[in-house]
């Protein structure tokens, strides 16, 4: 397990800080990678990647699925977390056993003990799609962190402070790369800039991001 190679570390140790409880732990997913890739098309082939529609009507750039007992859908009617995949009808595949494990392990590294994610939001992001700062506020449990895990091409991060108008600091995050954040920065603004074309060997063209988080009660 790659936690074990940290396993004398101090919480938040080899963690890059990007702000007040914010971590970027660089590479942290790549032991794991084979097995993340594999276990995310397991979950796909039962729920497909989909474009959702916002509130307002406009498709969204980044593909999106999930995993776990909730789901992060958006519709006309607004975003929500739902038990049921609107295109299948059927309740999310459960979050693979892998996923599960670097989760939790990110979590304790950067000084969240205990994670219990219910929710594993799957953005598919192709050349040129985008997601523009955004706070997560759809859970319930905001004393749970946010979990982010980068796969294939690289992107531009941003991570702002609580209010919009914070100006953002920008991050490079590379396949393998995991972000962890919660406590003081939980609800702080976020982002992704357009992706730029290319080609990684495992992913393809393309970036994915998993994001766990604790949506329930
Ligand atoms: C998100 O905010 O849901 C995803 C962020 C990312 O793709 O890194
Ligand atoms: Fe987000």
């Amino acid at each position: 397990m790659n936690g074990d190679l940290f396993a004398d570390l101090e919480p938040g140790q080899g963690c890059e800080a990007l702000g007040l409880d914010a971590f970027i732990l660089r590479r942290f997913a790549l032991p794991s990678e084979q097995l993340l890739w594999q276990d995310l098309q397991l979950v796909l082939a039962r729920a497909p990647m989909r474009h959702m529609v916002t509130p307002g009507g406009f498709r969204m750039s980044v593909a999106m699925s999930n995993a776990g007992s909730l789901g992060w859908v958006s519709d006309k009617t607004g975003y929500r977390y739902d038990e049921i995949d609107p295109v299948s009808g059927l309740p999310w595949p459960a979050i693979p056993t892998s996923f599960m494990a670097l989760a939790a392990q990110a979590a304790h590294h950067a000084g969240f003990k205990a994670f219990q994610p219910d929710a594993c939001l799957i953005n598919r992001y192709a050349p040129e799609s985008k997601l523009s700062l955004h706070q997560d506020k759809n859970e319930l449990d905001f004393t749970q962190p946010i979990v982010s895990v980068s796969l294939g091409l690289s992107a531009t991060f941003l991570f702002g402070g609580a209010l919009r108008t914070d100006k953002p600091l920008r991050t490079i995050l590379q396949h393998g790369d995991v972000v962890v954040w919660g406590g003081a920065s939980r609800l702080n603004y976020h982002g992704i800039l357009p992706i730029k074309p290319g080609r990684h060997p495992l992913v393809g063209e393309c970036r994915i991001n998993l994001t766990f988080r604790h949506a329930g009660r």
